[in-house]
C-alpha cells in the first residue's frame, strides 16, 4: 500500500505538494485528477524517490521512501507518460533486458504473452523500437510494468499515446492488477477513463488533495461538474 504523511514539496519558494495525506490500500485503483502543475507528477516522484520531500513521509508498504530508497524500489512499478526504451532493439528485447535488470529471467514465450497481453501487435514483436509509433512504446512499457510483478504501481499519465481500444485493455489489465491485491496510484488526465478503472478518485490543485470520491458514487457526467466546479473557485 501507499501512504503519504503530511508530504510536503517546495522547488525554492513555490510549493508543489502542501501536507499530502493520501493512502491507497491494496486492491485500490486512486486516480489522481487535476489541472497542470497541480502535484500530481510531483506525487508519484515522491513515492518513486526521484523528488525528496521538504518535509513528510512517502511510504511503499510501510517503507520510508527516501531512508531505504532501494528497498521501497523494489515493491513499485513505474509507467511514466514517455516510455524510454533503447531504439536499436526490438520490443521483446527492450522487455527481455529492462526484466532482466530486476533479477527476474523468464522463457521467450512468457515475454511474447505479456507483449501481446499489452496490446502490441504480433508482428511489432520482432521488430526495432526506433519503428515504433508512441502508444506501441507505451505497450512495451506496460509490459515491463506487469513482469515485474510488484505489488505497487505508480503511473503517470500511462494512457497517453494509447488508442480507445489500447486503453480500454488497459482498464482491463488495471482490474486485474487490483483483484490480485496491488495498490495503483494513477495520475491522469482522462476524466473517462479514470471514472472507468478508479476505484477512488481525488481531485489536486494548486498541491492540494481538495477533494476525493469514491469511483462508483459518480457517473461522469457528475465528475466532470464537479471537476469543472473545482477549477472555477479558488
Ligand atoms: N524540478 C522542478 N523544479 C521546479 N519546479 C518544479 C519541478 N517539478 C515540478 N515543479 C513545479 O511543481 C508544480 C507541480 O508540478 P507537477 O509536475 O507535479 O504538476 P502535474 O500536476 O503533474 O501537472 P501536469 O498535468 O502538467 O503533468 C508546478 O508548479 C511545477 O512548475
Ligand atoms: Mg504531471
Amino acid at each position: 500500500m501507499l501512504q503519504a504523511i503530511t508530504l510536503t514539496k517546495k522547488f525554492g519558494q513555490h510549493t508543489a505538494l502542501h501536507a499530502l495525506d493520501l493512502t491507497v490500500e491494496k486492491g485500490e485503483i486512486f486516480c489522481l485528477l487535476g489541472p497542470n502543475g497541480a502535484g500530481k507528477t510531483t506525487t508519484v516522484n515522491c513515492f518513486l524517490g526521484f523528488v525528496t520531500p521538504t518535509s513528510g513521509r512517502a511510504l511503499v508498504n510501510g517503507i520510508h521512501v527516501t531512508r531505504q530508497l532501494r528497498e521501497a524500489r523494489r515493491h513499485i512499478a513505474y509507467i511514466p507518460e514517455t516510455v524510454m526504451l533503447y531504439p536499436h532493439l526490438t520490443g521483446l528485447e527492450n522487455l527481455t533486458f529492462f526484466d532482466t535488470l530486476t533479477g527476474n529471467h523468464y522463457e521467450e514465450e512468457y515475454y511474447i504473452n505479456l507483449l501481446l497481453e499489452a496490446g502490441l501487435q504480433e508482428d511489432a514483436i520482432g521488430k526495432s523500437v526506433q519503428t515504433y509509433s508512441k502508444g506501441m512504446r507505451q505497450k512495451v512499457g506496460i509490459a515491463i510494468a506487469t513482469a515485474k510483478n510488484a505489488s505497487v504501481l505508480l503511473l503517470d499519465e500511462p494512457t497517453s499515446g494509447l488508442d480507445p481500444h489500447a486503453s480500454y485493455e488497459f482498464s482491463h489489465l488495471l482490474r486485474r492488477f487490483s483483484e490480485e491485491g496491488r495498490a495503483v496510484l494513477m495520475a491522469t488526465h482522462d476524466l473517462y477513463h479514470a471514472r472507468e478503472v478508479a476505484t477512488r478518485i481525488g481531485i489536486m490543485k494548486n498541491g492540494r488533495l481538495i477533494t476525493t470520491m469514491e469511483a462508483d458514487a459518480v457517473d461522469h457526467y457528475t465528475l466532470e461538474n464537479i471537476y469543472m466546479q473545482h477549477m472555477r473557485t479558488v
